[in-house]
C-alpha cells in the first residue's frame, strides 16, 4: 500500500498515528533549517515537516524537492505548535513529522504553479491543461460537474427513464448549425455527420415504445463560438411519450429544484415563472431574458408618432417601433463618455443611434435632442414613468433592431449598475416561440427550433395561411439570462411533418431522401411525444457562477475550435486522404 491516507484526511483525531501520504509538492520552504513541504492531492493539502534532526538522507532529499515533484512520505501525525494552526485548511490543526521521503517522480519547473494566485493567459492554461486542472478551483469545477450529472441521472432513473446510447456516426440532423463530417473509407464521396443532437434517434425511440428516454449526449456543432458555446458540448437529452408540454416542463422543474437544493442549498419555488416569447421580446428584447432585475422596455411608438423629430417619425412611418428604457436615478452617474459608450453598444446592436435624455430637477429633459422632443416630453415622461434624476434611453428602428439594441443596453446596465445579486439564481421558462423565422440568407422560412416541432393545435391552420403567426409548443429554460435548455412537443403525424418540410422549402423528394425513415416511422404508429435537452456545460457554469463554459470542460476548444494541447485539428498524411478518397482544396489566398 503506497498510502494510508489522502492529503485532505488527517485531523487532530489522528494524532500520534503512523501514516503514509502521496501527492504533489504544492510549496516547499526552508525555515531556519526546518523544511516544510505542503503535499497536495485531489483531496486537499497536508503540511509535512522535516526537522533538522531528521536522518541525513531524509534531510538531503527534502532539501532537493521542488514544486510539482511527486512524493511519498511516511511519518507520524503531530499537533501544530500553538499559533501555527491554519483554520482555513481542513488539515490545518496537524502536520506530519516526516521520517521517510521517497521521490516518486521529479517534475520540470512547470510553466505556471497550480497554487499561484496570478494565472497566465488562457492560451497557456489550455496548452498545459493537465497543470491547469491541478488547480483546486478547476478540480472543484470538475467535481461539481460530476455531482450535477449524478443528480441528473438519479432524477431520471427514479422516474423510470431508460438511458439509451445513440450513434455518433449518423446522418445530418438539422439543428441550425454546420455539421462536422467524417468521410467514409468504404464509400468514397460519402460522409457521416457527427450528431448536432440525438433529436431523430430519440424520437424513433419513442416510436419504438421506450416511453421515457434520457442520455448524457455529446453533440457537435460547427458554429461561431462564444463564451457559452463549444463545438463539442454535452446535453442532458430527454424524450417522453404521451405527454404535453406541462409534463416535460414538470419533470425538468423537479430537477431544477433538486439540483438547486443539493448544490446551492436554495429552495426554488415551483412552478417556475413563464413568459411567452412575445412577452419576453416586448418586455426584455430577448428570448432568454435575465429576470434578476427589472429595467423593462417601454413602447413609445404611439407618442413618438406624434413628434416631428425626424428620427422618430422616420421609424414610425417605416412601420418600425420606438422603444426605450428608464434607468432610475442614473442621470448623474453617466458622463458624456459613458453615454457615448452606451450609444456605441446600441449601434453594435444594429441601431443607427441612441437618444438619451436626462430628467432635470424641474422634470424637463436635457440631452442633444431634447429640444426636438419638447412637444412629446410629457407623454414620454409619463409612459416611461420618469422622475428627476432618471436617464431615458430610446431607440427607433425595426422591432428586431430595437430588441437587440435595448437588450444589449439592458445587459450592460444590469451589470455595471449592480442591479442584481451575482449570487442570485433565477429560473424561468420562455414558451410559445414562433414556429418559423425568415432565413436572412435565403429569405425563406427557417425553423425557429427544429423542423420536428409541433405547432400549437389552435395554430395548425396558420401553417397554410400565415406561417409567421404560427406559434410552436416550444419551451426554453432560462437561467440568469442564459438559455440553459430547450425543447418542444413534436409533430407525430406524417402529414403535418410533410407540410412543415414543404414550408421550409424541402421538396417531397428531398424529404423522402433525407428523412424517409422518419416519415415511415410516423406512419407506423407514432405516439404523441415531446422532450427537451439541457445544456450541461451551461448548467455547471451557471451553478458554479462562472463566465465561461471552458472552465467546466476538462479539455475544451478555443474560440477558433482548436485544442491547443494536442494541436487538433491537424493535417493528416496523404496516405490517409487517399484511403478516404478525400482531396484537400487549398483556397486561393485572400487579396490583400
Ligand atoms: P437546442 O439546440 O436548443 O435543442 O440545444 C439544447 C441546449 O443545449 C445547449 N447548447 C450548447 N451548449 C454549449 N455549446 C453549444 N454550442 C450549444 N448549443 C446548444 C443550450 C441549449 O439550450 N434537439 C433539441 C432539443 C429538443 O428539442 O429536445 C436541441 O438540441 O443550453
Ligand atoms: P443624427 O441626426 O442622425 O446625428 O441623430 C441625432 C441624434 O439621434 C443622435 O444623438 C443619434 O444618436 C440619435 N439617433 C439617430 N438615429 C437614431 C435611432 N434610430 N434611434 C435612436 N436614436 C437615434
Amino acid at each position: 500500500m503506497l498510502r494510508t491516507h489522502t492529503c485532505g484526511e488527517l485531523r487532530s483525531g489522528h494524532l500520534g498515528q503512523e501514516v503514509a501520504l502521496c501527492g504533489w509538492v504544492d510549496r516547499v520552504r526552508d525555515h531556519k533549517g526546518v523544511i516544510f513541504v505542503d503535499l497536495r492531492d485531489r483531496w486537499g493539502r497536508t503540511q509535512v515537516v522535516v526537522g533538522p534532526d531528521s536522518p541525513a538522507a531524509v534531510l538531503a532529499a527534502a532539501r532537493a524537492v521542488r514544486p510539482e515533484w511527486v512524493l511519498r512520505i511516511r511519518g507520524s501525525v503531530g499537533a501544530r505548535p500553538a499559533g501555527t494552526t491554519n483554520p482555513k485548511l481542513a488539515t490545518g490543526e496537524i502536520e506530519v513529522v516526516c521520517r521517510d521521503l521517497d521521490v516518486l517522480n521529479e517534475a520540470e519547473t512547470p510553466v505556471f504553479q497550480p497554487g499561484a494566485t496570478e494565472l497566465p493567459g488562457e492560451e497557456v492554461r489550455l496548452q498545459h491543461r493537465w497543470i491547469d486542472l491541478r488547480r483546486p478551483a478547476m478540480q472543484d469545477n470538475m467535481f461539481l460537474r460530476s455531482r450535477m450529472v449524478k443528480i441528473m441521472r438519479d432524477h431520471f432513473d427514479a422516474l423510470g427513464f431508460i438511458d439509451v446510447e445513440t450513434p455518433m456516426l449518423g446522418r445530418s440532423t438539422p439543428e441550425g448549425a454546420r455539421d462536422y463530417l467524417v468521410p467514409s473509407r468504404l464509400d468514397h464521396g460519402s460522409f457521416f455527420a457527427l450528431p448536432q443532437s440525438p433529436q431523430l434517434y430519440k424520437q424513433l425511440l419513442m416510436m419504438a415504445g421506450f416511453d421515457r428516454y434520457v442520455q448524457v449526449a455529446k453533440c457537435f456543432r460547427d458554429e461561431d463560438l462564444r463564451a457559452d458555446r463549444q463545438p463539442e458540448f454535452t446535453q442532458l437529452d430527454v424524450e417522453m411519450s404521451f405527454v404535453e408540454a406541462d409534463d416535460v416542463m414538470g419533470v425538468i422543474e423537479g430537477l431544477v429544484q433538486r439540483t438547486a437544493r443539493e448544490i446551492l442549498g436554495i429552495e426554488v419555488p415551483l412552478p417556475l415563472p413563464r413568459l411567452s416569447w412575445d412577452e419576453a421580446m416586448e418586455r426584455f428584447g430577448h428570448d432568454a431574458p435575465d429576470l434578476r432585475y427589472g429595467l423593462e422596455i417601454v413602447d413609445l411608438t404611439a407618442i413618438a408618432g406624434e413628434s416631428d423629430f425626424r428620427v422618430f417619425r422616420g421609424a414610425v412611418e417605416g412601420g418600425g417601433r420606438v422603444r426605450g428604457l428608464r434607468v432610475p436615478g442614473a442621470a448623474a452617474r453617466f458622463s458624456r463618455k459613458d453615454l457615448d459608450d452606451l450609444t456605441a453598444i446600441a449601434v453594435e446592436g444594429g441601431a443607427k443611434g441612441l437618444v438619451w435624455l436626462k430628467v432635470e430637477a424641474d422634470g424637463s429633459f436635457s440631452g442633444p435632442v431634447a429640444k426636438n422632443l419638447v412637444a412629446v416630453a410629457d407623454g414620454l415622461t409619463k409612459k416611461l414613468g420618469c422622475a428627476p434624476g432618471d436617464l431615458a434611453l430610446i431607440v427607433a428602428d425595426s422591432f428586431d433592431v430595437t430588441c437587440k439594441a435595448l437588450h444589449m443596453l439592458r445587459k450592460r446596465l444590469g451589470a455595471t449598475l449592480g442591479l442584481y445579486d451575482p449570487n442570485a439564481m433565477h429560473f424561468s421558462w420562455v414558451v410559445d416561440f414562433p414556429m418559423f423565422a425568415r432565413d436572412s440568407e435565403s429569405g425563406g422560412w427557417a425553423s425557429m427550433h427544429h423542423p420536428f416541432t409541433a405547432p400549437r393545435p389552435a395554430d395548425l391552420h396558420l401553417l397554410q395561411s400565415d406561417p409567421a403567426a404560427c406559434r410552436a409548443v416550444a419551451y426554453d429554460l432560462v437561467i440568469n439570462g442564459s438559455e440553459a435548455g430547450g425543447g418542444t412537443i413534436r409533430i407525430h403525424d406524417g402529414a403535418t411533418q410533410e407540410k412543415v418540410f414543404e414550408l421550409l422549402g424541402i421538396t417531397p423528394e428531398v424529404a423522402r431522401e433525407r428523412f424517409g425513415f422518419l416519415l415511415d416511422a410516423l406512419r407506423s404508429g407514432a405516439p404523441p411525444h415531446g422532450g427537451i435537452a439541457l445544456g450541461i456545460d451551461r448548467w455547471v457554469m451557471l451553478f458554479a457562477k462562472l463566465d465561461s463554459i471552458r472552465d467546466v470542460i476538462a479539455f475544451p476548444k478555443t474560440q477558433k475550435a482548436s485544442d491547443l494541447m494536442t494541436g487538433a485539428p491537424s493535417p493528416v498524411e496523404t496516405k490517409q486522404l487517399v484511403e478516404l478518397g478525400v482531396r484537400v482544396v487549398v483556397p486561393p489566398p485572400k487579396p490583400a
